[in-house]
């Protein structure tokens, strides 16, 4: 181990730690722009400048200098914050004004950078660069040339991650542009990782631009449920509805990365019409009405089945199994899935929980399935037909109940992936929270609150309901109430995306 002094504090590292990430293991924040923890340091843009053992005439680039012995790094002496300025007046000398108008404004490095550590003033009074603002660089990326810093975040990106160069620097000094190689519009269905790792407005989503300022927008630290890879992403709605979905940082999951279809699912979740109350053959009646409606038509549980939704969470199945094992009700089954995978993250299994389903005991629908009296359908999921055949009664509890909607003789409220909380455990076992971006309001009640009411539980809480499925799955994969929250507020999330940028 290497032990240095950064800032006047002793720090004790791995050979081969740069001061960067030495810097970081105390708190204390280096500024960056071309470095990437996932896809490393290039040391082009120089916002990284640390003082190293007194010598204030050749700073070092903090990103690729390696840690010694003993060493005295100062992260904001005067040579360091002088240089800071002036790296900073260099890149605004060519940025447009464009942070009224930029997408990026409120999430933008090189406006944060540039309040906290830039010179506040310019001495540059010659017309700036002109270039093209909207460059189709694809389907869903536009690339502004004149926002461009030349960080090569993105086409590093593509080489190291991708390996695929569909976009490059061309010319050199001041005419260097970032531009589509010779094969036309990007075409990897991960290419919009580089709208997030793009440290300034350069590089926006077709998608989301021009939609709405991130500082009005609500943020939710959730799971993306589109397949059982379980990437961590930030889910950002406003006013009740989701406009984008972006990758949240976790180094064993998914990286800082996700796939571009699952980014565009958000849109998936903004219902337009959906179950709000319970009805009894088609007639909207109280809830406690219906669950009774329920418990009457299930009598011992004989000939009954329920096939949950594997979108739920561990604790909805936790309780779901309550409820069967408390009705007799002996099959527990869950629901199937899949689309294509790839060989980097996008999984087969297109639902989320199908590893927290089986662990909780459901197993999947026998290809000779009993002839069934009844069937309870929990949650978002496809019913194979020949569950259908010999049924006396169906009940559905679902977000959007469809064609079964009428064959139904219940009908329940339930909650869409992005309105749950708990949690889902992904492909190898790693259980993670999934927290509520979107409150669909009284009328939709919880899904476990609703399987909770029909199993009479003793239960009654959510935090007595997590010890309960925390006391049905491995040890290793329970977790604490202190992971769940509700919905992030504009104020912590301005909060929360300073962290995030001083953290990647
Ligand atoms: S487009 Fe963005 S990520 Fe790419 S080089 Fe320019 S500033 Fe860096
Ligand atoms: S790989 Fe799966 S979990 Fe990750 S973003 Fe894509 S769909 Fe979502
Ligand atoms: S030179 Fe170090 S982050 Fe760019």
């Amino acid at each position: 181990m290497i032990k240095l002094t950064i800032d006047g504090r002793e720090v004790e590292v791995e050979p081969g730690t740069t001061v960067l990430e030495a810097a970081s293991k105390l708190g204390i924040e280096v500024p960056h722009y071309c470095y990437h923890p996932d896809i490393g340091i290039d040391g082009n843009c120089r916002m990284c400048l640390c003082e190293v053992n007194g010598n204030t005439n050749k700073l070092a680039i903090g990103c690729k200098f390696p840690v010694g012995e003993g060493m005295d790094v100062k992260t904001a002496s005067d040579a360091v914050v002088k240089a800071r300025k002036g790296v900073l007046e260099f890149l605004l000398i060519n940025h447009p004004l464009d942070c009224t108008i930029c997408d990026q404004a409120g999430e933008c490095p090189l406006q944060d950078y540039a309040y906290r550590f830039g010179p506040g003033d310019s001495r540059f009074r010659e017309p700036k660069r002109k270039g093209p603002k909207t460059v189709e660089f694809s389907d869903k990326v536009m690339f502004d040339t004149e926002r461009c810093i030349l960080c090569t975040r993105c086409t590093r990106y593509f080489e190291v991650v991708r390996d695929s160069r569909p976009i490059g620097v061309e010319n050199m000094g001041g005419a260097s542009t970032i531009t589509l190689g010779p094969n036309g519009p990007i075409t990897d269905p991960y290419q919009m990782n580089i709208i997030d790792i793009c440290p300034v407005g350069a590089l926006t989503s077709r998608d989301f631009r021009f939609k709405q300022r991130v500082w009005f927008m609500d943020f939710a630290d959730t799971i993306c449920p589109g397949c059982e890879r379980g990437c961590n992403i930030t889910a950002g709605a406003y006013q009740g509805k989701l406009l984008r979905f972006t990758p949240r940082r976790n180094p064993e999951v998914n990286k800082s990365w996700m796939c571009d279809d699952g980014r565009l699912s958000y849109k998936t979740y903004n219902l337009d019409e959906r179950v709000r109350g319970a009805t009894v053959a088609g007639e909207s009646v109280a809830m406690d009405d219906a669950l009774d409606k329920v418990v009457e038509l299930v009598g011992d549980g004989s000939g009954v089945a329920i096939l949950a939704s594997t979108v739920d969470t561990c604790e909805e199945l936790a309780a779901i199994g309550e409820f069967a094992k408390l009705s007799n009700i002996e099959h527990i089954w869950h629901g199937e899935k899949s689309w294509e995978g790839d060989d980097f993250l996008k999984l087969p299994d297109a639902t989320p929980n199908t590893a927290g389903a089986k662990a909780l005991g459901f197993t999947n629908v026998p290809d000779e399935a009993p002839a069934l009296r009844g069937l309870i359908v929990a949650g978002d999921v496809g019913v194979p037909s020949r569950l259908l055949e010999s049924l006396d009664f169906l009940v559905l509890q679902t977000p959007v109940a469809g064609a079964l909607g009428e064959a139904a003789v219940v009908v329940l409220p339930g909650r869409t992936a992005l309105e749950k909380k708990g949690s889902w455990m992904n492909h190898d076992g790693r259980r993670q929270a999934v927290k509520p971006a979107l409150d669909p309001g009284a009328d939709v009640p919880a899904d476990w609150e609703i399987w909770r009411d029909l199993a009479s539980a003793e239960w009654t809480s959510f935090a007595e309901l997590l010890a309960l499925a925390n006391a049905s799955l491995p040890e290793v994969a329970a977790i604490g109430t202190d992971e769940y929250s509700t919905i992030v507020g504009p104020n912590e999330q301005a909060q929360h995306l300073v962290i995030q940028a001083a953290k990647s």
